[in-house]
């Protein structure tokens, strides 16, 4: 293998140099990704195997990153369900058929990932096939609150005004729902794992709309029971939850081998919180990589000595604190993979896994 320091980083063992990876390491920044999206749309290319396949593949080599992440979308069990998922251009995902009323929740076909999924599930085995070893791939799949997000809110939201009033005036409704969601994000992790993911991320990406008393009450329960349900797997589980630094204990209640740090924190106060027992995954600011290469290696030195990492302690994936930029240069994504790689070397306390 080019390089197991991912999955060791994950496991809190010692490595030769920091693993790195990107969120949305496969999109719009690769010139290669938008030459392909010239010919498909997006939805085509995540259901055709061949062409996923393709895309996941593309920033390994491109930027030397430490592993692969399966190209597909949080929204396709969305689409899978019924609920009929679009992109529109300049709105972003679009749910025609949200879920408001018992009526809705009900009218929900059963869902079965080999059957309603399977193109997903082909091209996890055809990813492992052409990496050969080379990295890790890594699996992944919506958390249950931002999953209703998209399935009760019918798209983006800046306030989730559907959602809260669900929890707070429906809450039998939110529960039922949450629990479904839950039902399903861990059915499909599990067979993502057994077609060949090595790791798997679970996206709380909105997580921190909410009040710390909401996540506890109407949230961490069912993030808990997809976490924990993945436990027997042995596969490291990356648990990330965009703006939650307020309630950081809670998002470690809930679960994850690691846990994903946006930039708002700082990763060695993070850590602390944290304890020694989870890994961190984190946490550039994504703007920093349109900031020139000099910019970019002072702010990776600045992360690997505030993470611990310069100084020996084991349990750092390097990675953005949310997802990379379509207007990102791929020049600098590789400035800072490399910047990552020699700024690192040898801090970790041994050579086992280069
Ligand atoms: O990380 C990767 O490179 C793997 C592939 C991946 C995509 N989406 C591909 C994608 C992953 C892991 C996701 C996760 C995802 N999708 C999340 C959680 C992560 C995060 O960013 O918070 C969310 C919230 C979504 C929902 C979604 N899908 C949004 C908001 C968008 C952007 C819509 C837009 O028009 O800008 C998508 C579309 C999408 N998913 C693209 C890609 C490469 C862009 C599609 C295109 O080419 O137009």
């Amino acid at each position: 293998m080019r390089s197991n320091r991912f999955l060791r980083a994950c496991r809190r063992e010692p490595v030769d140099c920091a693993p790195v990876w990107l969120m949305r390491q496969a999109g719009r920044y690769l010139p290669e990704y938008r030459a392909l999206r010239q010919k498909y749309d997006f939805l085509t290319m995540a259901r055709t195997p061949e062409l996923a396949t393709e895309v996941t593949l593309m920033p390994v080599d491109r930027v030397g990153v430490d592993a692969a992440i399966l190209f597909a979308d949080i929204l396709l069990p969305l689409d899978a369900l019924g609920l009929g998922l679009t992109f529109v251009q300049g709105e972003g995902p679009v749910i025609a058929r949200p879920i408001r009323s018992e009526g809705d929740l009900a009218g929900l076909p059963p869902f079965e990932p080999h059957q309603d999924l399977g193109y997903v599930l082909e091209t996890i085995r055809l990813v492992r096939r052409e990496l050969d070893g080379k990295v890790p791939l890594i699996g992944f799949a919506g958390a249950p609150f931002t999953l209703a997000s998209y399935a009760v809110e019918g798209g983006p939201s800046r306030q989730y005004r559907h959602c809260k009033r669900m929890m707070w005036e429906a809450p039998q409704l939110w529960h039922a729902l949450m629990d479904r969601l839950a039902e399903i994000t861990l059915a499909y992790l599990r067979a993502q794992i057994e077609a060949g993911a090595q790791a798997v991320q679970l996206f709380d990406s909105w997580a921190g709309a909410l009040s710390p008393q909401d996540y506890r009450q109407h949230v961490l329960p069912y993030s808990r029971r997809v976490l924990r349900g993945l436990q027997d797997t042995g596969v490291p589980v990356i648990h990330f939850a965009g703006q939650t630094s307020g309630y950081l204990e809670l998002i470690r209640e809930a679960g994850g081998d690691v846990i994903g740090l946006d930039w708002r924190v700082d990763i060695g106060e993070a850590r602390r919180r944290l304890g020694p027992d989870v890994a961190v995954q984190g946490n550039l600011d994504p703007l920093v990589l349109l900031a020139p290469p000099p910019v970019i290696e002072a702010q990776v030195a600045h992360l690997l000595e505030r993470a611990g990492t310069l100084q020996g302690l084991p349990g750092h994936v390097v990675n953005l604190g949310h997802g990379v930029l379509p207007d990102t240069p791929v020049e600098h994504v590789a400035a800072m993979v490399e910047a990552v790689h020699r700024l690192s070397r040898r801090a970790g306390g041994g050579t086992e896994g280069s």
